[in-house]
């Protein structure tokens, strides 16, 4: 068959024993999805524009792709239906650097072995067409014929001649879902190509080429998903990753629509998945699945597409920073879209004309352990009374102050002019102007503020906790200890099974900052605690800090470490009942979107709720 194959008009070739048996061999054909699916890919990879998919009885009984592609000259017409034979690889080489779809040559050959398949076929350039049919692989009839350019594939009567296979298919309806997301894979990865999807009586999509992203989503899976679409895009020298999220609230009950390409091609990805979907629990809950296409293109070298028979899974080279990078470009696009208030530009507007006694009610201000320099020259912050450094995150959003325009809709000219005009103007205006941005206290525990696309409460006391936590946490990680030391050190009288924990847990402790000696009798000298604690709680703070970590330590099996912080936040963060400044509430949202995890307090409850605005609609109807 080689020789007869290198005929100068035909561009189809048998692969090589040594490159097909390096393709996994394995059933391509595993039920009506799979045979679209395969199709679809021949068609896509023959420069089709126009695609039109036929279904009767759930793919049972006929599924028919029409396309508008190259066509098939008549020399390779039966070679399509032969093992191996593929116009697609022609050495080893090509079989890394191929970025089509399908390259096996074996799902034309799979299909005609187990169903009755005709063929109608004809090149742009041709005159005439071709049928040619095929059943159970045994060909039944080869003639011209007047056909449309490009191909159409009719497959009839699917496992006809595999009594087990067709008693393997489940219900229509689960396989008609499996076809459906079929279709719905390729049509987001071709939103140029124009889609037809009829099945039965029904005409279930008809999707015009050269569609945007959104529309096709749209057009797709609803109207409703369009306003809420959020796109993104980062490139690294060794992936780009960009797709488009929808908005949380469109979450449905069961899973399906969720999609993963990887250079165009829709895979299968378990780590990926649950990571992605993690990152939404936030907001959905683990019982709901958003709406989400993730495309990763990688240099095909980095991807190994051949592990699975029917090419749905993929192995990455380096999966550990595929899933890294995805990870932190999706949750940033989630919290640019609907809950970040950024507020890290104003913030530092604010900083430069504070209100005079603004720092009255809490004990910041002017500490030693700030590392960097901005932090020194402004005397206001918020009150984590523990001062170490902002994390390094939050300068990163500085960049985004497009985002938080869009948040808030607030004018940032009238913004900046009002800062400017002089300290005393300032001062005067800025309450006014702070409550304009939608920042509420409710009963002094929550605050209430709007995102582009609803209302977000933060819990105050768990969100603070959240920022403590994670300051101190990396407190114990820094070189030197951020300490304030006390004026006059302080002699603390603990019990027998206190002083014992104190002892367990001093080189932490030291560590997050306190100042603590060890003496005889049960009794420790405290001469320096963590920055922004206040003056004369200290013996409170560690008393009630080693309380709450004997109560966590019964319950949870974190590390040392971990259990401390938590103690620490918990005791010093600021409480319910605490009444909060504009300013006070900006910086704490400030802070804790610029923590690793903004949405859980260290136990893990939400810090954060988030109402979309049709659940408030909804209300009033
Ligand atoms: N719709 C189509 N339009 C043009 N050529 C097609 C089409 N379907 C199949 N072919 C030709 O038949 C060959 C075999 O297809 P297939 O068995 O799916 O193998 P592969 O796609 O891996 O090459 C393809 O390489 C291509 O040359
Ligand atoms: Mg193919």
């Amino acid at each position: 068959m080689t020789q007869e194959t290198d005929s100068s008009n035909s561009i189809i070739r048998q692969l090589p024993p040594e490159i097909s048996n390096k393709i996994a061999a394995g059933e391509v054909i595993q039920r009506p999805s799979s045979v679209v699916k395969e199709l679809l890919d021949n068609s896509i990879d023959a420069g089709a524009d126009h695609i039109k998919i036929v279904i009767q009885n759930a793919g049972r009984t006929l599924i028919q792709v029409v396309d508008n592609g190259s066509g098939i000259g008549k020399e390779d017409i039966r070679l399509c239906f032969e093992q191996h034979a593929t116009s697609k690889i022609q050495d080893m080489d090509d079989l890394f650097r191929v970025r089509t779809l399908g390259f096996r040559g074996e799902a034309m050959a799979s299909i005609a072995s187990v169903a009755q398949v005709t063929l109608k076929t004809k090149r742009h350039e041709d005159d005439m067409g071709y049928k040619y049919e095929i059943w159970g692989g045994e060909e039944k009839s080869f003639e011209p014929a007047a056909v449309e350019a490009g191909t159409s594939v009719a497959v009839r009567n699917l496992f006809f001649n595999v009594r087990a296979r067709r008693q393997f298919l489940k219900t229509d309806a689960t396989e008609f879902r499996h076809i459906l997301k079929t279709v719905q894979q390729a049509a987001l990865a071709n939103p140029d190509i124009g889609f037809e999807l009829i099945a039965d009586t029904d005409t279930i999509y008809d999707l015009p080429k050269e569609q945007s992203m959104k529309e096709r989503i749209s057009g797709m899976f609803g109207k409703s998903y369009k306003a809420s679409l959020i796109k993104f895009r980062e490139e690294t020298s060794y992936l780009t990753v960009h797709g488009i999220l929808a908005d949380p609230k469109l979450t449905k009950r069961s899973r399906g629509e969720q999609f993963i390409f990887v250079n165009g091609r829709p895979i299968q990805h378990r780590w990926l998945t649950h990571t992605i979907l993690s990152i939404y629990d936030t907001w959905t809950g683990e019982k709901d699945y958003p709406f989400y296409a993730i495309f990763l293109e990688v240099d095909p070298k980095q991807v190994d597409v051949n592990v699975h028979p029917a090419k749905e899974e993929v192995k990455f080279e380096d999966e550990r920073s595929m899933i890294k990078l995805t990870k932190s470009v999706v949750k940033k696009a989630l919290n640019e879209q609907f809950l970040v208030p950024d507020v890290t530009d104003r913030e530092q507007k604010d900083d430069s004309s504070s209100p005079r006694g603004f720092s009255s009610n809490f004990n910041f201000g002017g500490r030693k352990n700030t590392g960097s320099k901005q932090k020194q020259d402004n005397p206001v912050k918020f009150p984590s009374r523990i001062n170490f450094d902002r994390p390094e995150k939050s300068s990163k959003k500085r960049g985004q102050n497009d985002f938080s325009k869009q948040l808030y809709d607030f004018d940032d000219q009238s913004e900046e002019q009002g800062a400017e005009s002089g300290q005393d103007a300032g001062q005067s205006d800025r309450p006014q102007r702070m409550r304009d941005r939608g920042f509420w206290q409710l009963h002094d525990c929550y605050i209430l503020t709007q995102t582009r696309s609803g209302l977000c409460m933060i819990d105050q006391h768990a969100a603070h906790k959240r920022i403590v936590y994670e300051k101190a946490l990396s407190a114990t990680e820094a070189a030197i200890p951020s300490t304030q030391q006390l004026l006059f050190a302080q002699t603390v009288e603990f019990s027998a099974s206190e002083f014992s924990l104190l002892e367990e847990l001093h080189p932490i402790i030291q560590r997050m900052g306190f100042n603590v000696q060890l003496m005889s009798g049960n009794t420790a000298m405290v001469s320096g605690v963590p920055a922004d604690i206040d003056v004369g709680d200290e013996q409170s703070v560690l008393k009630s800090m080693l309380h709450q970590y004997k109560e966590l330590d019964g319950k949870f099996d974190f590390d040392e470490r971990r259990k401390l912080a938590i103690a620490f936040a918990s005791k010093t963060a600021i409480q319910k009942g605490k009444k909060l400044t504009d300013l006070e509430m900006e910086n704490l949202l400030d802070q804790l979107f610029a923590c690793e995890e903004p949405y859980k307090d260290p136990l893990n409850k939400p810090t954060i709720e988030y109402i979309p605005l049709e659940d408030i609609e909804a209300r009033f109807r």
